[in-house]
């Protein structure tokens, strides 16, 4: 049930680059990973575009402040996304999903895709960025259903963002994001036909990792940034986890 890499760079590079952008995902790379996550939404004009946050005023500095959804992708790809960061990525700007994409593809990274939506763009979202990924894997997808460990996974906490990339591209895997695990989960995941559970493992017990797993789902966690905590969840039936500290693909045994 859980067909991909178990160890994966968080928002690309993790604590070493700007978040979200190809130098993070160069950076990534470059540490041994071809397992990456990243936070995926939609400019005004419906391109997909990584981002996280929903409003501007921490890691794009110009503009300070507005919503992203509120600006093109032409004005977006042309915003600085690494100045805050540091000096050495200034300029590196906001990439868009598709860019991101072909990077991964001709590294062979596989791509944990989170759809990140602005609130009032939810469904809107979640068919954009299965469309765009559809797009890049049409082969994949009609080859066959064996093919499932080469194709991109999509997340979110957005139910409805996942629904709605259910509806538009059911042969994209889906992953429902939680927090903490909510009373809900199992139908959730069947509801969304999703393969797996992501839950935040500051919220992860041992209880909660054999009922996920007990059901036939695939058990992920995010973030974990500590080597003893990545091997204890990970003897506890987790599948695989992201993590910031890059330095965790050297000494923790991957595939
Ligand atoms: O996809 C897991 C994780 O990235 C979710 O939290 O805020 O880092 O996007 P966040
Ligand atoms: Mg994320």
């Amino acid at each position: 049930m859980w067909p991909y890499p178990n160890i994966v760079a968080h928002r690309g590079g993790g604590i070493l680059a700007p978040e979200n952008t190809l130098a993070a995902m160069r950076c990534g790379l470059a540490h041994g990973f071809h397992a990456v996550e990243f936070d995926v939404m939609l400019s005004k004009d419906g391109i997909p575009v990584l981002m996280h946050d929903v409003e501007f005023g921490r890691t794009v500095l110009n503009p300070a402040t507005g919503r992203v959804c509120d600006f093109t992708a032409a004005e977006l790809v042309a915003m600085d996304a690494g100045s805050w960061f540091s000096p050495e990525f200034r300029g590196e700007t906001i990439p868009l999903l598709e860019q991101v994409i072909v990077f991964c593809q001709k590294n062979h990274i596989w791509m944990n895709v989170e759809i990140k939506p602005d609130p009032a763009w939810e469904v809107e979202t979640g068919r954009a960025v299965a469309q765009m990924v559809r797009q890049h894997y049409v082969d994949v997808i009609q080859d066959d259903h064996q093919n499932q460990a080469k194709l991109p996974l999509l997340s979110s906490f957005s139910f409805d963002a996942l629904m709605a990339a259910k509806l538009a591209v059911p042969d994209i895997p889906r992953a429902y994001l939680v927090e903490a695990l909510p009373a809900d989960w199992l139908q959730c995941l069947q509801k969304l036909d999703a393969i797996a559970l992501h839950i935040d493992h500051q919220h992860l017990s041992l209880p909660i990792a054999k009922a996920v797993k007990q059901a036939g789902f695939g058990l992920f966690c995010y973030t974990v940034n500590d080597l003893a905590r990545a091997q204890e969840i990970m003897a506890w039936g987790v599948d695989g986890f992201c993590t910031d500290q890059l330095g965790l693909a050297s000494i923790y045994p991957h595939v």
